[in-house]
């Protein structure tokens, strides 16, 4: 390229680069933008010139973006807890989807930041201090929420209905409203240690596994809250019913494919062709 093509087309640059970020910078609010609060919510980030990088405002609205759907389960979750009192299962069970879509979108988000260069992550993570994701104000306030979930349910689906999880799951099974509800919770505890997991997935990719977090602390630590089950019951229960059922582990049973001519004291509807000539 000549030297007059290259200054030219940093001109393009700088004048495309002028003409979008000033309107970014200076967005026009009518009723929509009013009424969303875009004026608030677009300078939330910070300006555009003190940006370290290229990678820094999608760092900060992904994140941002996360703290949102936070506000938005956790204010969904205390309809849920009010509901669960009330024994109204229909709003239990929406509501319910709805937190649960959230958090699949949420760790669906995480993979963005994987479009990020582990490089220029060093320089982002210069900016953040000592901060890091355990003070989200919107994780933090979601950890909370599981002990408050699973007293409640119990009052109002399990014992408070004469119950045990192992009746609802095993003995007196019968899919009534306790086993929906239950799997609400169970679906719910999955996503939270889907999202953990991915998220361990996601400093592997950015600042490897074996460094150490702006805390000082290992970053495996981290493993084990990805392990953390909110509502043990609901998993244990699962277990002791395979165990139940597998008692006699070890003890060789029949294979259910058959080796050719072999007769067919098995499966009703499986004849070969001999069988039916
Ligand atoms: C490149 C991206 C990211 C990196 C390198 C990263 C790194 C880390 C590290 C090192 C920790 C442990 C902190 C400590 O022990 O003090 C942590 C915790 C955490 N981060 Fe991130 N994170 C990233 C993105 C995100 C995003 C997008 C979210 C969205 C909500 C998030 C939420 C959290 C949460 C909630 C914790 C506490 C986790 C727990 O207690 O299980 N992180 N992160």
């Amino acid at each position: 390229m000549s030297q007059q093509q290259t200054s030219s087309s940093e001109n393009t640059q700088s004048v495309f680069r002028q003409k979008y970020h000033n309107l970014l910078d200076n967005p026009e609010m009518l009723d929509y933008g009013t009424y969303l609060n875009c004026q608030q919510l677009l300078s939330s980030q910070k300006p555009l010139t003190e940006l370290c990088n290229g990678d820094e405002l999608q760092f900060q609205i992904v994140h941002q973006v996360e703290e949102l759907w936070m506000k938005l389960m956790i204010y969904t979750l205390v309809d849920v807890l009010e509901y669960m009192s009330q024994e109204n299962t229909l709003r239990v069970v929406s509501l319910m989807k709805r937190v649960n879509f959230i958090q699949r979108m949420m760790s669906q988000q995480l993979d963005l930041l994987e479009t990020m260069s582990p490089k220029e992550y060093q320089q982002i993570r210069l900016q953040l201090g000592n901060g890091s994701g355990q003070e989200s104000p919107g994780f933090r306030t979601l950890l909370k929420m599981p002990e408050d979930l699973w007293k409640v349910f119990d009052k109002g689906y399990v014992t408070g209905r004469g119950k045990t999880i192992e009746q609802v799951y095993d003995s007196q099974y019968s899919h009534d409203e306790s086993y929906i509800v239950a799997e609400c919770l169970a679906e719910f505890d999955e996503q939270l240690q889907k999202f953990r997991s991915l998220h361990i997935l996601l400093i592997q990719r950015s600042i490897g596994l074996e460094a150490k977090s702006l805390k000082g602390r290992a970053v495996t630590l981290l493993e084990n809250g990805a392990k953390h089950r909110f509502f043990p019951e609901l998993w244990q229960v699962r277990s002791s019913m395979t165990d139940s059922w597998g008692q006699a582990y070890g003890e060789v049973r029949d294979p259910i494919h058959r080796e050719k001519g072999q007769s067919s004291s098995g499966c009703p509807f499986h004849h070969t062709a001999s069988e039916e000539s």
